[in-house]
């Protein structure tokens, strides 16, 4: 029974997002149709939403993250997967694994939704059904100021993953990734370090997948979504496998401390460069034109008085 069901589930996977006939299926996993229905209402009970059309048969349209997809991709920076349909927030799980087990490196922790879902610099990060939320718990080699460095590890992943998806969109210094100025992805990075060394640091992404525009309307965001921006919605295991992919290949890279490669391939998407920018920094406000990101990762700003000043971390806001 069970080689059944997964069968119509690959039937049904093979064709996302589009009808397939009752008989077909049966035809394809050697059962009767009824068969297929009841296997079909039985995914349906597991979170698998599948929508039913006489004459057409059934399309699926959404399906659980299944961690051992995840886990069987064997990726480097990945050892163990917590799984949640809701949860407060992924950032919140990740302090408290750390806090009760020994061994929570390279864990992954992920949502479908999260009820208190946190942004950077205290805002909330709305985090309805439809978006992707994650935490990792690294624990990587490198002193304090090199953690700056995995905001560009993590923002390049996803714009290239976006790419795959038809969707072009662009780098905003520090670490968000927009489409036509609306946000589209946010990284917020909680770390523990000492002087000389990093204890652990926990890497939160947020990508807005297959989320309407109507939620973004309604709560007046200035975001947007995949769905929103193609149409069509994405399947999510394979969206966030192809973003895993593309952070273990930067990750292998900022492990080999190749900074400049991984600067420079971020470059070429920034949306950030060329601009007059507002930084809010510690030190108080600096207004300039954002003339380039060094290998560092830090920002380098020409001020009215042709002054230039380097920046090492704060709140951009593009003026012009
Ligand atoms: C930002 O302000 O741009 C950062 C947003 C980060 C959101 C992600 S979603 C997964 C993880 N869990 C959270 O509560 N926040 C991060």
């Amino acid at each position: 029974m069970v080689s059944k069901i997964l069968e119509v589930l690959d039937v049904l996977k093979q064709n996302f997002n589009k009808f397939v006939s009752g008989e077909k299926i049966s035809k394809i996993v050697g059962i009767s149709r009824v068969g297929v229905y009841k296997i079909i209402n039985k995914l349906i009970s597991e979170g698998f939403e599948i929508k039913k059309q006489k004459k057409l048969g059934y399309k699926l349209v959404s399906y659980p993250f299944l961690p051992e997809e995840i886990l069987r991709q064997n990726f480097n920076i990945i050892k163990k997967v917590y799984f949640y349909k809701k949860i407060s927030s992924t950032m919140d799980l990740a302090k408290e694994i750390i806090s009760q087990q020994k061994e929570y490196d390279k864990s992954l922790i992920l949502a479908l939704e999260q009820t208190e879902g946190k942004g950077r610099l205290q805002r909330k990060w709305f985090s309805p059904k439809g978006g992707l939320y994650f935490s990792l718990i690294i624990k990587p080699n490198i002193p304090p100021f090199e953690v700056f460095m995995l905001n560009f590890v993590f923002s390049l992943s996803v714009v290239e993953t976006l790419k795959e998806y038809g969707v072009n969109a662009n780098t905003k210094w520090p670490n968000d990734v927009l489409v036509d100025n609306k946000k589209i992805c946010g990284i917020l990075i909680e770390t523990d370090t000492e002087i000389d060394k990093v204890n652990y640091c926990i890497v939160g992404v947020g990508v807005n997948v297959n989320i309407d525009n109507q939620f973004f309307k309604k709560h007046k965001l200035e975001a947007t979504s995949i769905y929103a921006l193609t149409n069509k919605k994405v399947d999510f295991t394979q969206f966030f496998i192809f973003l895993l992919k593309k952070v273990e290949y930067w990750y292998e890279i900022f492990e080999k401390k190749e900074y400049d490669k991984i600067v420079n391939e971020w470059k070429k998407y920034s949306s950030t460069i060329g601009k007059i920018v507002e930084i809010q920094t510690l030190e108080g406000k600096i207004i300039g034109k954002a003339i380039d990101v060094s290998s560092k990762g830090t920002l380098i700003i020409k001020t009215s008085s042709k002054q230039e000043i380097e920046i090492l971390s704060g709140d951009c806001i593009h003026l012009r």
